[in-house]
């Protein structure tokens, strides 16, 4: 399926963005290891998530949805010898797999083109650690896990990540012994905050250097709790940018998840002179959310520093769109996770760019862009690459530009937003799908 952007007029609205696909992920995993029934509103619908899901009831684990609610059913899972397909999902593999080795069962992973070529061993191997015995294809997938009892390990995460952080806390929970994990750079901490709400004992330290020390003690059960999903900041970035970068436009975001961890983009939008207002800000799911009113106007350049990266990490694609119609030129940096992601997001990021007559120069873990602030020319035809954001980025690019823009192969659009079209179209924006 092909879809074409054509130049809009300003954005005008009121929109709500689907659940948040971190939050999502977890509160099945965890309902599925609590004892009793966990309720989840807001549960993000897509296929990333509903992968988690299926792979659950593979487990032997009830989950279902009923009335509006999903209902997770949690208790013992069962092997042996699951097959598990996760689709494009990392998230719900590599979480998975952390669980599933807690668990002591012995199950195998496998998933999508994209998945298959993303690396598996920086959790295959802390969890190794742990005794889980895995079988991987040079560290990637299918992985094959076999049964057997954890025990608990110190371990420092050698690069910034939430799903290798959450992959071991998820095995902690089942091995024996106090597991303590230390982080640098601290990374969205959803697992940690959402395992207090089961009822799990987890301690939490600064260190002086601004990074964290977690320690979870093995043996804990957890306890069916209710949830409520806030909605995906990962997901509004792309009518935020659209709404930045349109004239005149003036959108409201509902009930956006505020987690410091997660706002990044916002951080960098303001200081590229984005009028972003936070509105009726309240505790939802123990997260703080708010309403976004979004101005469009001019926008500059600006440079994002290597620290600012984790907080962040899903947001580069769009983030390059904006400094497209800014003025001057935006340098990025500690861009090397990127590469991968679910495709090589700095090479699609550069290459959906070029393929718009916007100028941008790379490196391993750096890109910048020269901005166009009088006018993207656009006019490009760009390959998703089983990338979701990639396709998204590029369909928010082709509202400001001068040409229509079109997107090959945006199916991977529903792995996490699959309401895109319709909710954009609804604001304003000219996007159409295209059969031929
Ligand atoms: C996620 C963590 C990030 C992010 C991904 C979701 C999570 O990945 O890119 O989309 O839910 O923990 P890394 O842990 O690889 O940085």
């Amino acid at each position: 399926m092909t879809i074409i952007a054509a130049p809009s007029g300003p954005l005008r609205g009121r929109i709500r963005v689907p659940g948040d696909k971190s939050i999502s992920h977890r509160a099945l995993i965890l309902g599925a290891l609590a004892e009793g029934e966990t309720l989840i509103r807001g549960l993000l619908e897509a296929d990333d998530v509903l992968r988690t899901a299926a792979a659950l009831r593979t487990l032997g684990v009830e989950v279902e949805r009923a009335e509006g609610l999903w209902r997770v059913l949690g208790g013992d899972w069962s092997g042996p010898e699951r097959q598990l397909y996760m689709g494009n999902s990392g998230t719900g593999a590599r979480l998975l797999m952390g669980a599933a080795a807690g668990q002591g069962i012995a199950c195998s992973f496998s998933g999508d083109a994209s998945l298959r070529g993303r690396p598996m061993a920086r959790v295959t191997d802390p969890l190794g650690e742990m005794g889980a015995a895995f079988e991987t294809r040079e560290g990637r997938l299918p992985v094959a896990l076999a049964g057997g009892t954890l025990h608990a390990i110190r371990y420092r995460l050698p690069k910034p990540s939430a799903q290798v952080k959450s992959a071991i806390l998820l095995a902690a929970l089942g091995a024996s012994g106090r597991t303590v994990i230390e982080e640098p750079v601290p990374t969205r901490d959803h697992t940690e905050r959402m395992l207090a709400a089961f009822g799990a004992s987890l301690s939490i330290k600064e260190t002086p250097e601004g990074g964290r020390i977690l320690a979870l003690e093995g043996g804990q059960r957890l306890a069916a709790t209710e949830l409520t999903v806030p909605a995906d900041p990962s997901s509004a970035a792309f009518p935020l940018v659209a709404a930045c970068t349109l004239a005149g436009s003036e959108v409201d975001i509902e009930g956006v998840l505020m987690n410091p961890r997660r706002t990044g983009l916002i951080s960098v939008l303001r200081r590229m002179g984005a009028s972003i207002e936070e509105r009726a800000s309240r505790t939802e799911g123990g997260e703080r959310v708010c309403d976004l009113r979004v101005g469009g106007g001019p926008l500059h350049a600006a440079k994002v520093r290597a620290e600012e990266a984790p907080d962040m990490i899903d947001e580069f694609p769009i983030l390059a769109v904006a400094a497209a119609c800014a003025e001057g030129t935006t340098r990025m940096e500690g861009l090397a996770e990127l590469r991968v992601k679910e495709s090589d997001r700095l090479a699609a990021t550069a290459a959906l760019l070029e393929a718009n007559g916007v100028a941008c120069r790379s490196g391993e873990d750096w890109l910048e862009v020269d901005g166009r602030a009088g006018g993207v020319p656009g006019g490009g035809l760009v390959e998703a690459r089983h990338d979701h954001r990639i396709a998204m980025a590029t369909l928010i690019l082709g509202l400001s530009a001068k040409r229509e823009v079109a997107v090959d192969e945006a199916g991977s659009i529903a792995t996490s937003f699959p309401d895109f079209v319709p909710l954009m179209r609804s604001a304003g924006a000219e996007l159409s799908q295209s059969t031929a």
